[in-house]
């Protein structure tokens, strides 16, 4: 049963096939409004959720498929007790496709080891957020045309930031790519990630504390709120949470073809006044969500039947 808890578990070729697929359903809707007709996909949501959850279900309703599920753990059998691989088990029983959202590592991993149908991480802890790295690069790809020859920044909590870590490993098949991590001292990109992707890769970055210094070489800029719920102590958060805030001034040092994404949600990184900005990508990023979304349950379930 194919399930997607890392980027890594799709190769180059299925990235490639699901942005394609994305942009067929954006040119075509009506052909897949019955595409997933009588299938059900259940949400499972241990944590708190806007866009990835309400995308989910609205790609499942698009394709003419219902959907089910409970959006905290408190209304859940977890609350009871109830372990992840059981609550798989039990879901398998009634629907067709799971989306898992948990804020522990590997929970969707365990699901997808007990559950009967598919699973789809849709973030687990600080780890993994395979499905927005799908929309970020559908994102990049309708931006910019390719993933190639492109400097990325990353900037923010690039510690704690999951879908910084997944798009980060995704980035890294492509060629001529180049990283600019911003972030303060306190959430530098985990040492890991730097070893096994960017070194192992060969693909050159720098670290800076510098927006400003860092924001004229940038194709793409990725901003990212600072994960409040994942720090220690309270103390930290506060003195960490402002550490950037892209404003008009800063978008000035920027080129004119720059792409500035965010995975939402924002706090107070990004001014509203950048809303305006026809390089703003974020909201576009949002709708993206839904169309990957709606390519890879329609990759899954065409899989499982096979
Ligand atoms: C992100 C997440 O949950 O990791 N949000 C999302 O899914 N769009 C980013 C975040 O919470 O900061």
């Amino acid at each position: 049963m194919k399930s997607l808890i890392s980027i890594l578990d799709l190769s180059t070729e299925e990235i490639d096939e699901l942005i394609a697929k994305a942009n067929d359903i954006i040119a075509n809707p009506v052909k897949y409004q019955d595409a997933c007709a009588h299938k059900k996909l259940a949400t499972l949501f241990y944590e708190p959720s806007t866009r990835t959850r309400l995308s989910f279900e609205a790609a499942m309703l698009e394709l003419g498929g219902s959907v089910l599920g409970f959006s905290e753990a408190n209304s859940s059998s977890a609350a009871k007790g109830e372990s992840v691989a059981d609550t798989a088990k039990t879901v398998s029983c009634y629907a067709d496709i799971i989306a898992m959202r948990h804020p522990k590592e590997g929970a969707p991993f365990v699901a997808s080891q007990n559950a009967t149908i598919p699973v789809i991480n849709a973030g687990d802890g600080g780890h993994n957020h395979p499905t927005q790295t799908l929309t970020d690069l559908l994102t990049i790809y309708r931006e910019k045309g390719s993933f190639d020859n492109l400097t990325i920044g990353f900037c923010g909590d690039l510690k704690f930031g999951r879908t910084v870590h997944s798009l980060i490993e995704a980035l890294s098949r492509y060629s001529n790519i180049k990283v600019v991590l911003i972030s303060p001292v306190e959430l530098k990109l985990p040492s890991y990630i730097k070893k096994d992707v960017l070194k192992a890769k060969g693909i050159p970055y720098v670290q800076t504390t510098s927006l400003e210094e860092a924001i004229p070489d940038l194709d793409i800029l990725y901003m990212t709120r600072v994960q409040r719920e994942r720090f220690f102590n309270e103390e930290d958060y506060l003195r960490l949470k402002d550490t950037y805030i892209l404003d008009t001034a800063k978008m000035n040092l920027a080129k004119p073809d720059l792409a500035v994404m965010h995975p939402l949600p924002r706090v107070n990184e990004i001014s509203v006044a950048v809303d305006s900005d026809p390089r703003a990508c974020y909201f576009k990023q949002v709708l993206n969500g839904k169309y990957i979304r709606m390519a890879l349950i329609l990759k899954l379930l065409e899989e499982a039947s096979k």
